[in-house]
């Protein structure tokens, strides 16, 4: 069993992103920038703001944090983001998700300019990707795509199973593994019969937001497990699949923390410096 280190090849990937950025401040070019507005005060939204802000100062991208309260309204989000989308010198922005109830997600994404959409969530950019068309694509699915090909691992023909549905994670994974040649399946809360469905996977993504959902029994003997679950379980982190277990059991798996997470920081940071050569 091989664990897949998304800590290490993101760290590495950073260090790799910010030699190119130096080379551009040699030429006179200033450095990227990405804002990130968060909203309220949610514990891991918190945390993942602060993981996204070290990446930045390891690769060498300026970074400015909005952080407004809880109870902001509407119309003074959508300023912010128009300022920023006015603004030369931001080359791209992320709205934290979740965000309060009372502000409607979808709209504000995509009042997010599709050229400094960072997350590769504004509705132009998720066409793009159904239709296989360049784009920016979403920060966990461009993660985790960057992990499997570093360590050669062939999708071609692979039964892949992914549990959940979002439109962060579970649909375009789907969407990026079917183009790498996997047949899908794609379980969610309606799902009948979960087990039947993961014990079938070669590959199986996990982002259920369930801690350890799962378990050892429903997993393929040399499966390659991906988990995306970040759970706070009596003050530790843990995945949406039961690590000790599943580690028995499958040829390649991610830890968490370390796996998933510092891979999609890394995708938000090339996303980012792939619109800044844009806009430079
Ligand atoms: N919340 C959980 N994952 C993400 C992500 O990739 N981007 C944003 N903006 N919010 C998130």
């Amino acid at each position: 069993m091989i664990i897949l280190d998304g800590f290490g090849v993101a760290n590495e990937r950073n260090k790799k992103l910010n030699q190119h950025i130096l080379e551009h401040i040699q030429k006179g070019n200033r450095r990227p920038h990405l804002s990130i507005i968060l909203i309220g005060e949610n514990p891991a939204s918190l945390s993942y703001v602060k993981g996204k802000g070290k990446a930045c100062e390891v690769a060498g991208i300026d970074h400015k944090l909005h952080h407004l309260p809880d109870d902001v309204t509407f119309n003074e989000v959508l300023s912010l983001i128009q300022s920023l989308n006015k603004n030369p010198n931001v080359d791209g922005m992320i709205l934290q998700l979740p965000i309060p109830k009372h502000l409607d997600e979808n709209t504000l994404i995509d009042a997010i300019s599709k050229d400094k959409d960072a997350d590769g969530f504004h509705v132009i950019n998720q066409g793009n990707l159904y239709q296989k068309k360049p784009t920016i694509q979403p920060a966990t699915p461009k993660g985790i795509m960057t992990l499997l090909a570093h360590y050669n691992i062939s999708i071609s023909g692979l039964d892949a199973v992914i549990v959940g549905r979002s439109n962060i994670v579970g649909f375009p994974v789907a969407r990026l593994l079917m183009d790498q040649g996997a047949t899908i399946t794609v379980c969610h809360r309606q799902t009948k019969d979960l087990a039947s469905h993961t014990r079938k996977a070669d590959l199986l993504v996990v982002a259920s937001g369930k801690p350890h959902l799962v378990t050892k029994d429903m997993i393929k003997p040399g499966a390659i497990i991906i988990d995306v679950g970040v759970n706070r379980v009596d003050g530790k982190l843990v995945g949406d699949v039961d690590f000790e277990g599943a580690k028995e059991v499958a040829s390649y798996i991610t830890p968490v923390p370390r796996g998933v997470g510092p891979m999609t920081i890394n995708a938000l940071l090339e996303n980012t410096y792939e619109l800044y050569l844009k806009h430079i």
